[in-house]
């Protein structure tokens, strides 16, 4: 029987330069793809998955994060008084119970993996799910409850898993697959920003991960890795080598690299055209815009 997945650890210590000047007083994940930020998504992604403790390992300047899950008392009784329900409903959505949230300080940029072993002690002796907010999967059935539900049957250690062109595989954790079952794949290996022609595959590592304790002891020795940075996936690949399971998960849904700035604008036109009450205004303007473009070419 493996156990049930209550725990998240969602790392947000990150400076986000590349979204500078926004970025010099907004955290990056605070950042709305139409009008709801980027840490909304990665909250309804986990609650979804059945979490029920959020543990948020952030940095100096990220006060507004930290605030976002305030509830908005004042807010909430004006729209009530205004007999405006609809938004009263879309703000109460956003409450997270009291208890629920912990933030975490990590107060060096040591990377990924020393992010997750900060929260180690929030975790004890059970799995957990790590969320990368950055990564935003659309999704029917949200991806961590995908992984979630295959986890179950598998145990073990589960990451994310998606194909990415050739050319790519440099800036992405990527898989040494031993066997491939379909969705789920069995990994031999994993290796953090492989060289150019030396990724073992071009199925690359997405930010969400089913995790063993395990992995936090292995992250203990705080052994450097790819970019002279703690890398989450190399304590993963240690599980391999003490014989115990990691799988990759080719989840069913559409990822974008809110990381970047091509990704952020992809991903708020695809959010934007799934919206109901914005679709056929915004897909007009897209389908004027792309003709304009065409014109001037
Ligand atoms: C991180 C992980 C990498 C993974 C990627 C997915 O890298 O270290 O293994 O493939 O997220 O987005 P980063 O994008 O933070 O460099």
């Amino acid at each position: 029987m493996t156990r049930k997945v209550t725990k998240a650890i969602f790392p947000v210590a990150g400076l986000g330069t590349r979204f500078l000047p926004a970025t010099k007083s907004i955290p990056k994940e605070i950042m709305t793809l139409v009008d709801r930020p980027l840490i909304q998504y990665a909250i309804d992604e986990a609650r979804a998955a059945g979490i029920e403790e959020f543990i948020f390992v952030t940095s100096r300047g990220k006060g507004a994060l930290e605030d976002y899950f305030d509830h908005a008392h004042e807010l909430e009784s004006n729209l009530r008084n205004a007999g405006k329900d609809e938004l009263l409903a879309v703000l109460q959505s956003t409450n997270m119970d009291s208890g629920a949230i912990a933030y975490i300080r990590q107060h060096k940029a040591l990377g990924l993996g020393h992010a997750v072993w900060c929260a180690g002690r929030l975790i004890g002796e059970e799995p957990f799910a790590v969320i990368l907010p950055d990564d935003v999967i659309a999704a029917e059935k949200p991806c961590l409850q995908q992984m979630v539900e295959a986890y179950q049957e598998t145990g073990g250690n589960m990451v994310a898993a998606m194909e990415v062109p050739a050319d790519k595989a440099s800036s992405y954790g990527v898989l040494d697959i031993r066997e491939d079952m379909g969705a789920l794949v069995s990994v031999k290996g994993m290796v953090e920003k492989p060289k150019a022609n030396e990724a073992p595959s071009n199925l690359a590592v997405i930010g969400r991960y089913i995790l063993s304790p395990n992995v936090l002891r292995n992250l203990d020795r705080k052994q450097t890795g790819a970019g002279g940075e703690i890398q989450l996936t190399d304590a993963i690949a240690q599980e391999i080598t003490n014989s115990n399971d990691v799988y990759g998960y080719r989840f069913r849904g559409q990822r974008f690299d809110c990381g970047s700035k091509a990704g952020f604008l992809q991903a708020t036109v695809a959010f934007g055209l799934a919206r109901p009450e914005l679709h056929d205004e915004f897909l007009q303007f897209l389908v004027e815009m792309t003709q304009v473009r065409k014109a001037a070419e």
